[in-house]
């Protein structure tokens, strides 16, 4: 049996794929990767192997050894903090992302990799961006998105593999906590709702940005790796979105659950650059049409299922 290496596995995408992956292909059959070990017991339910990105071995070590087939690579600083450590953020986004490839190469394993919104820039079209269009991202993560999404074009072009992306939105997830993107305030604004029923946040009001639940997106990420590839056409990496909100609106959501929940703004310089540099919202027909992508969450679905799922949790901790 081929197996499925997921890198990056204790980040937020991660601890909710693998699960997702073992569930449907079962417990054998999904290693996981990190350069951290998972403190968490669950994570370590299964096979867990220590993989570091930047080191070829490591990666080669981990696909021999469990022979597996396919690689979901997900191992990626994400924008803020990616603005902090730039030249960090070129060597392990775009040098982890090469590495992979390679060794996918020289074993025949098809690769999955999470581009983003962020592979979008100023001059983009903000509104129903289309699937193909100008990207011309000013951040380094937006930088390495790009061309990770044309590098694994070229490995599909050049020597056959089987590569696919997505251009994911902001992903909300009650398990982990994103750590360093321009997005985390859509889910920081949960824990807050759910500890203080207030939250200072470091976007502008009207920062419109794409969105999806985590249940959404790793049912997305399994679905294209599904797909049949006759009519991928636009492989890497299919624009995905499933609402598209700005803090206030998110606010507004999260009132209706709990009434005296209440927001205030102290705006990051940085991250709202980032911010304002992406689009607001993406067309995603190209994803629809080719592998009858179908999102199951909008804002007030989202909204009840995180308040639902963290008051829950602070319930089981008092
Ligand atoms: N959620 C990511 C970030 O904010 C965007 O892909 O960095």
């Amino acid at each position: 049996m081929k197996r499925i290496l997921v890198t990056g596995a204790a980040g937020q995408i991660g601890s909710e794929l693998i699960p997702a992956l073992r569930e449907r292909f079962g417990d054998d059959a999904v290693v996981a990767s990190d350069i951290r070990v998972p403190r968490d017991a669950a994570a370590r339910d299964g096979s867990f192997e220590h993989v570091d990105c930047t080191h070829i071995r490591e990666i080669d070590h981990a696909v021999r050894h469990h022979r597996i087939g396919t690689i979901y690579h997900l191992a990626a600083l994400l924008s803020a903090v990616a603005e902090e450590r730039p030249r960090v953020a070129w060597d392990v986004n775009m040098g982890g992302l090469y590495r992979v490839l390679e060794v996918a190469r020289q074993h025949g394993c098809a690769v999955f990799f999470p581009s983003s919104i962020g592979a979008f820039g100023p001059t983009t079209p903000p509104v129903d961006t289309p699937q193909v269009t100008i990207q011309r991202p000013t951040t380094i993560y937006g930088i390495t998105k790009v061309s990770g999404e044309l590098l694994c074009d070229y490995y599909h072009a050049r020597f056959g593999l089987d590569t696919r992306g997505l251009r994911l939105p902001g992903l909300i997830s009650h398990t982990a906590l994103p750590g360093g993107g321009t997005t985390d305030y859509a889910v920081e604004i949960f824990h807050h709702a759910i500890r203080y029923d207030r939250y200072t946040c470091f976007l502008r009001a009207d920062t419109r940005l794409d969105m999806m639940y985590m249940a959404d997106a790793t049912r997305a990420m399994i679905e294209v790796m599904e797909a049949d590839p006759a009519r991928l056409a636009d492989r890497n990496a299919y624009n995905l979105t499933a609402m598209s909100f700005a803090p206030a609106q998110l606010a507004e959501a999260i009132r209706a659950e709990r009434p005296h929940f209440e927001i205030d703004y102290d705006v990051d310089p940085v991250r709202q650059a980032i911010a304002d540099s992406w689009p607001q919202h993406i067309d995603d027909r190209a994803a629809r049409e080719q592998w009858d992508w179908s999102p199951r969450y909008d804002l007030e679905r989202m909204t009840r299922e995180m308040l639902t799922a963290l008051s829950a949790k602070a319930r089981d901790r008092t």
